[in-house]
């Protein structure tokens, strides 16, 4: 293990969050602009063994965990090759995937084979009709079919990711939290944040401090349980329910400083932070033949060039970065 992934605030990064995909069977307003974004020519796309040929430089680096994403991972018709061959990378203990659950339950079984250990599946509503007004297409039943067949294969617990838009979901917390009683889930109430074309405004960014109060008031037992200081979540749990509640508060309590977080994006491009808008190819090097040593180098300089933090909500909503759906989150 060098000192490649080590950045100038000697943060460690040991997760790699890999998007396989800018395509997405999904069309969520928080994600993209109604008439879609432009994709990558396929030939511009990372192939299966130029993923892994990357994977493996991180992994032989100190990254430990990969977490796959898109557009929708699940898209991609050799996924369980992807699973299978990452899982196998020596020195990776997590290989997890965030999903929006769609054609999940009819994948699962098989990708657990191929080794995935991680699942966190997206659900902002329960209720059907806004399904499809949020996500532009029907399928609301599906995704709640993959949460309960996630949980029977064992799972455990399945992340539910809900970004909480004030006006359209922050009526539903506490029947979100009502999930967690007698499954194994772990609801996880995300600050809306702003990308390229989803039309993020601060009106709707309903805020940690605003959501930790409107749980409270139905469920005052609601307790802060121990987090780990790279997590993006906070985490609660309530007396008697079987699963757990969390708080990702990008927005108004940021948790950089214990950031361990790098992307690989489908076109090969490098993104040492989510809202950092500097990214460098590593697949044009990898295509020009360069050696290891040499993509360590590039990857090493990038991630020294990494930001102590982002640059706050209304700094990141007027800076140009890239649509949500390119980056996968
Ligand atoms: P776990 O590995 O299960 O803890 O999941 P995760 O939170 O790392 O990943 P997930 O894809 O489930 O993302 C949940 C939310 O956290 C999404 O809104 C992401 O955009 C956001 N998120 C993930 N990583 C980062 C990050 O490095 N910085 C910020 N600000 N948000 C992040
Ligand atoms: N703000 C917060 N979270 C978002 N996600 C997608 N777009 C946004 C946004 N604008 C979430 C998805 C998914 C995860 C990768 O990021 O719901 O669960
Ligand atoms: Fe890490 Fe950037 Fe996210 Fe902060 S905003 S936690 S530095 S990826």
């Amino acid at each position: 293990v060098s000192d490649m992934l080590i950045d100038s605030f000697g943060r460690m990064h040991t997760y790699l969050r890999v998007s396989l995909t800018e395509r997405c069977n999904l069309r969520c307003q928080y994600c993209m602009p109604p008439e879609g974004v432009d994709l990558t020519s396929s030939p511009q796309l990372l192939s299966l063994s130029e993923i892994l040929r990357l994977a493996n430089l991180f992994v032989t680096s100190g990254v430990n965990k990969i977490r796959l994403t898109g557009g929708e991972p699940t898209v991609r018709k050799d996924i369980e090759q992807v699973c299978y061959h990452l899982s196998n990378l020596k020195g990776l203990k997590t290989l997890s995937m965030t999903t929006n659950g769609l054609t999940l339950a009819r994948k699962l079984p098989k990708l657990k084979e191929c080794g995935l250990t991680h699942l966190n599946i997206s659900l902002d509503t329960l209720v059907p009709a806004k399904f499809e007004f949020l996500t532009r297409r029907k399928g609301h039943q599906r995704v709640l079919e993959s949460i309960n067949t996630a949980i029977d294969v064992g799972y455990n617990p399945v992340k539910v990711n809900c970004v909480v838009m004030r006006g359209f979901n922050d009526d539903e917390m506490c029947d979100f939290v009502e999930l967690t009683r007698d499954k194994p889930i772990n609801v996880r109430f995300i600050e809306f944040m702003p990308f390229d074309g989803n039309v993020w405004n601060v009106k709707k960014l309903v805020s940690y401090s605003e959501m930790l109060d409107t749980v409270v008031k139905k469920f005052p037992g609601l307790k802060r349980i121990q987090d780990h200081p790279t997590e993006t979540a906070k985490n609660f749990k309530i007396d008697g329910h079987c699963g757990t509640v969390s708080f990702i508060t990008s927005m108004t309590e940021h948790f950089c400083a214990g950031c361990n977080r790098l992307r690989l994006l489908a076109d090969g491009n490098f993104k040492v932070c989510l809202f950092g808008p500097s990214e460098v190819s590593l697949r044009d090097p990898l295509r020009q033949n360069a050696t290891d040593d040499e993509l360590r180098e590039i990857i090493g300089a990038a991630v020294k060039r990494k930001k102590a933090s982002h640059s706050g909500m209304f700094d990141i909503a007027k800076t140009a970065n890239r649509p949500m759906i390119h980056i996968g989150g």
